[in-house]
């Protein structure tokens, strides 16, 4: 299997990076892990023989031995948050896979996290609820063509130039529309300089290091960030981030055709959370809601902000089959459904009177969806100690064959807990 992509299958936090590592250290070997999209607003939680570990900006491969890890020119990178993460690793004492950076990826500097909070902040009640990271600053100016690219780092004189044309725009807004300080582009400039030395040698052309790896049948898992209802295109806008985490954005964030891939993973949870603003047609607000986010643990890894809970949505999941055409499904966190008598579904909406069976066209339509439910058997037992299909209650089983029917992929595997070991393999091929 060279070619990989684990992607979000619904609002984030599905549990990317353990399908990640479980590939990674499953596989027979892996030789590159990907990150292609987005930046440091991803928080992916990784538990290795009990020891946790959470990756941001760096791919989850960063604690593969023998991996090297990419970070393609899809993704925005903040050089401080980059050193600030790999530190922390050494710090634990870890040693990081090789890491290897696009030269055309983007970088976040400071003022693209003071302009998306600054906007955040304007926008009051309308606001995303962006991880305030700069994530949409950055990508607005790599499509305004304002944006700082990783190779400009090492050319001073152009760094200076782009980063005088980049503020020249941003301090207009900054001073007269949002009544703050112009950010002076001098201190910018020396701040992305006390970077460039450590980051020259990670320096590559990402996109023929991985093709040219495909091409001698080597092993590449693309690890996607954030998730396909967050999808500037395809998700709940405008409360998406400003990136394409779907299987197609993998492709032009890596450099890498869509003819070379051959398998696309989508990580689902066993019910669904989402983290910031936005529309969400199975969210609970019930004593239900409250022990999904009590036995789920469903704090935010890089906020630390509580998400919100609500049930398993077929209708996300039938999307998230099409948009991104999924081959598999990997069904996580099933272990915190045990102890409910029965368990809703989503498997259509009702909008203003009318069944939906598929995704309204509109926003608008979204905004007004109400779950049609279908009631599953709950199961009264802990199954975080299952490891075969056999093992789990027939209750689960039923729920899986169920969900798997519903969502029109197949579940390759099934998280019953946090640690890398507690996977049921329903599929083995
Ligand atoms: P990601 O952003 O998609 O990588 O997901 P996060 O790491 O933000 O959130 C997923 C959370 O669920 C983490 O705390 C994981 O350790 C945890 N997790 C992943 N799979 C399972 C599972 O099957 N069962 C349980 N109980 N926790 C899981
Ligand atoms: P992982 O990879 C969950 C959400 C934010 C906000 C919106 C826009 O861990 O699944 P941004 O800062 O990207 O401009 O915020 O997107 N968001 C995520 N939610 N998991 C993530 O990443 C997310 N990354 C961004 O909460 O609603
Ligand atoms: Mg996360």
């Amino acid at each position: 299997m060279p070619a990989i992509m684990v992607l979000g299958a619904q609002w984030g936090d599905e549990g990317k990076g353990k399908a990640t590592d479980l590939l990674a250290s499953t596989t027979d070997s892996i030789d590159y892990v990907v990150r292609t999209s987005g930046g440091h607003n991803a928080g992916h939680t990784i538990v290795v023989n009990g020891e946790k570990f959470a990756t941001h900006l760096l791919p989850s491969g960063i604690l593969t031995p023998g991996a090297t890890c990419v970070i393609g020119n899809g993704v925005v990178v903040s050089p401080e948050a980059l050193f600030r993460e790999l530190d922390a690793l050494i710090a634990r004492g870890v040693e990081p896979a090789p890491l290897v950076v696009s030269a055309n990826a983007h970088v976040i500097a400071s003022y693209h996290s003071t302009i998306d909070k600054v906007t955040e902040r304007f926008l009051g009640n309308n606001k995303i609820g962006t991880t305030g990271r700069g994530i949409g600053p950055a990508y607005a100016d790599k499509v305004n063509r304002l944006g700082i690219r990783i190779a400009d780092l090492f050319d001073e004189k152009i760094l200076a130039a782009k980063v005088e044309g980049a503020l020249d725009a941003r301090n207009q807004l900054l001073t007269k529309v949002y009544n703050r300080r112009a950010i002076e582009p001098e201190q910018v400039v020396e701040e992305l300089l006390s970077y460039a030395d450590r980051l020259r040698p990670m320096v590559a052309d990402t996109s023929l290091l991985l093709n040219r790896a495909l091409d001698e049948g080597k092993t590449v898992l693309f690890e996607g960030a954030q998730a396909t209802m967050l999808d500037v295109d395809h998700g709940t806008y405008p409360f998406v981030t400003s990136s394409n985490p779907v299987a197609g954005g993998v492709c032009v964030g890596a450099g890498v055709g869509p003819t070379r891939i051959d398998r696309v993973i989508g990580v689902i949870k066993a019910y669904t959370t989402r983290v910031g603003s936005g529309p969400f047609p199975t969210e609970l607000f019930d004593e239900d809601g409250e022990k999904l986010w009590r036995v789920g643990g469903e704090v935010g890894v890089s906020t630390g902000r509580d998400r919100r809970c609500g049930w398993y949505d077929a209708v996300v999941a039938r999307y998230a089959t099409r948009v991104n055409g999924l081959t598999d499904l990997f069904l996580t966190k099933l272990d915190v459904l045990s102890g409910w008598d029965r368990i809703p579904v989503c498997v259509a909406y009702e909008i203003d009177g009318v069944r939906h069976d598929e995704m309204p066209m509109t926003q608008t339509e979204f905004h007004h969806a109400k779950p049609i439910y279908e009631y599953l058997e709950g199961w009264g037992e802990d199954i975080s100690g299952c490891r075969t299909v056999a093992e789990l209650p027939a209750a689960a089983q039923a729920y899986v064959t169920a969900l798997e029917e519903m969502s029109g992929t197949r579940i390759w595997a099934v998280g019953v807990g946090p640690g890398r070991e507690q996977t049921v393999v329903v599929h083995n091929d």
